[in-house]
């Protein structure tokens, strides 16, 4: 692909590489849920623009609410009117359009899987889809069992089904293996495809780009050049209306299980010798295994009371509706975690996520040793000479920021610390893809690379499933800290006795 090809037509920007799925229908159970039209038809519709979807492609919603096809149609279009991230053409949405059905479906009710394996049929024969399936789980992990053993039950000869099955994957390990069991009884892993979309995130891609794409990097990736790590994941928004989802799952389940582990381990890994699924992922499996934390002194854990996020007051968690009053779910977690190899060993990785925090921002910051023998004198730099940091911002500013020392202009040796910043903004033209449009075209396209494999959940449940015994022991003080703040004092102390602190904002 040369240069003037592609500033010739910048939508088609790093897509071309692609290649066009079969031709498929895509069945989304949980239809009538906020991921569907806040995530899934804004990302379909992308993928309309981009003609990225099959030429023979049909979308099927499933859900229990009473809903015709024409009633689907509207909402979905209403979805994509108010969430994709380009203009709303009416050609590409009749082209979407025009193969959407709606199912009614009681998750646990073979009638409703009987007109679902009609609607099927039938799409089959005006859409020529080959009896290629795949099965979009947006429902809690209790209604998942009995539409796998439903959708194996009837699986045709014809054609390959993928089931992309969202988070929470189970509540703890011994619901994920339930889970893993259940699926592999009944599919191959090849399969099954764990979305977590952290994943499809450009800017954690990039992470891979940066290491294994570039020779600079990887030679000071580790124990001896590297004195910590800290990864941030803070949202300033609240729990959005879903408290009977988050009070089960808190922040240890809903981001640090998943998301948040995740970024550590594409952090540490060791290069894949190729970027095939299961190059990638046994790199990352070894990570998890080889994760552990000190103990509990080392996690801290949080819920937010009222204060003020960006100067709007907001109320505090157990004071949100569904929310029991005197909730100790939380809201937000902090910790030391440790890599136990030859590249890691004694690095500590500090993480910390949580809702209604100052602002949204994920970060991964890398901060190197100071230099050993800076040979200026005491006070060239503000506050003694700053260590080096590489700064990858997954979101918001996407880009990648390093950290160095400069000479201030002047006489005398003053250094103060520069940045040295690459904006995905200024360097590309067509704006970042959201994750799920990534994700749904790579499990059409059968790529599980971008997906979490049935043993790296479970590693990651593992380490959860210690620090909630840990927590079973005591009753925490909540709430301890304010809306709109960057957690409890606690999370500060955590770095402090380590002679560190996070990273200032
Ligand atoms: C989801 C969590 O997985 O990720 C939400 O369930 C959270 O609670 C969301 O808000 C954050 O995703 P993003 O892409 O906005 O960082």
């Amino acid at each position: 692909m040369t240069a003037t090809k592609e500033e010739a037509n910048p939508l088609a920007e790093g897509l071309q590489l692609r290649r066009r799925p079969d031709p498929c229908i895509l069945v989304i159970f949980g239809a009538s849920g906020d991921l569907t039209t806040k995530k899934l038809l804004p990302a379909l519709y992308a993928l309309a623009v981009r003609r990225l979807l099959p030429d023979n492609f049909a979308i099927v919603g499933a859900a229990r609410s009473t809903e015709t096809d024409d009633g689907f149609r509207e909402r979905m279009q209403q979805a994509v009117k108010d969430h994709a991230r380009d203009p709303f053409d009416d050609e590409t949405w009749e082209r979407l359009a025009s193969a959407m059905r709606y199912v009614t479906l009681d998750f646990a009710d073979d009638k409703g899987e009987d007109e679902l394996a009609q609607v099927l049929t039938d799409l089959d024969k005006e859409h020529n889809t080959r009896g290629n399936r795949v099965y979009y789980f947006a429902v809690p992990p209790s209604a998942i069992g009995t539409l796998i053993e439903e959708i194996a039950e009837r699986r045709s000869a014809e054609g390959w089904v993928r089931l992309v099955i969202e988070k929470p994957f189970g509540h703890d390990l011994e619901s994920a293996k339930e889970l893993n069991a259940l699926l592999q009884k009944n599919f191959t892993e090849e399969e099954v495809f764990r979305i977590d979309h952290y994943l499809g995130k450009e800017t954690v891609q990039n992470m891979l780009a940066l290491r294994f794409a570039n020779g600079i990097f990887e030679p000071i990736w580790n124990r001896q050049f590297i004195d910590h790590v800290q990864i941030t994941v803070a949202e300033s928004i609240g729990i959005e209306g879903r408290a009977g989802y988050y009070e089960q799952a808190g922040a240890i389940r809903d981001i640090f299980q998943n998301h948040l582990l995740q970024l550590v381990a594409i952090t540490a890994m060791e290069p894949p010798i190729d970027f095939t699924a299961d190059m990638v992922r046994n790199e990352k499996l070894k990570v998890l295994k080889a994760m552990h934390t000190p103990g509990p002194k080392h996690i801290v854990r949080g819920q937010y009371g009222p204060g003020f996020v960006e100067g709007v007051e907001v109320p505090g968690y157990r004071e949100e509706q569904g929310v029991d009053p005197s909730s100790t779910t939380d809201t937000f977690v902090a910790a030391k975690l440790f890599v136990d190899n030859w590249r890691w060993a004694d690095t500590p990785f500090y993480v910390r996520m949580g809702k209604r925090l100052a602002r949204r921002e994920t970060t991964i910051a890398i901060q190197f040793k100071r230099a050993p023998h800076p040979p200026f004198e005491d006070g060239a730099g503000e506050e003694g000479l700053r260590p080096n940091v590489l700064l990858i911002h997954v979101q918001p500013n996407e880009g990648v920021s390093l950290a160095i020392g400069a000479k201030v202009p002047g006489q005398g040796m003053r250094i103060r610390t520069v940045h040295m910043d690459f904006l995905y903004g200024g360097a590309f033209r067509e704006g970042l893809p959201d994750a799920y449009e990534r994700l749904i075209l790579d499990a059409m396209l059968g790529d599980q690379t971008l997906f979490t494999r049935s043993d790296e959940i479970e590693e990651q449940w593992s380490l959860v499933d210690a620090i909630v015994a840990f927590w079973q022991r005591d009753r925490p003080q909540f709430p301890n800290y304010a809306a709109g703040t960057w957690g409890p004092t606690a999370a500060d102390e955590l770095l402090h006795r380590d002679g560190r602190s996070w990273r200032r904002h």
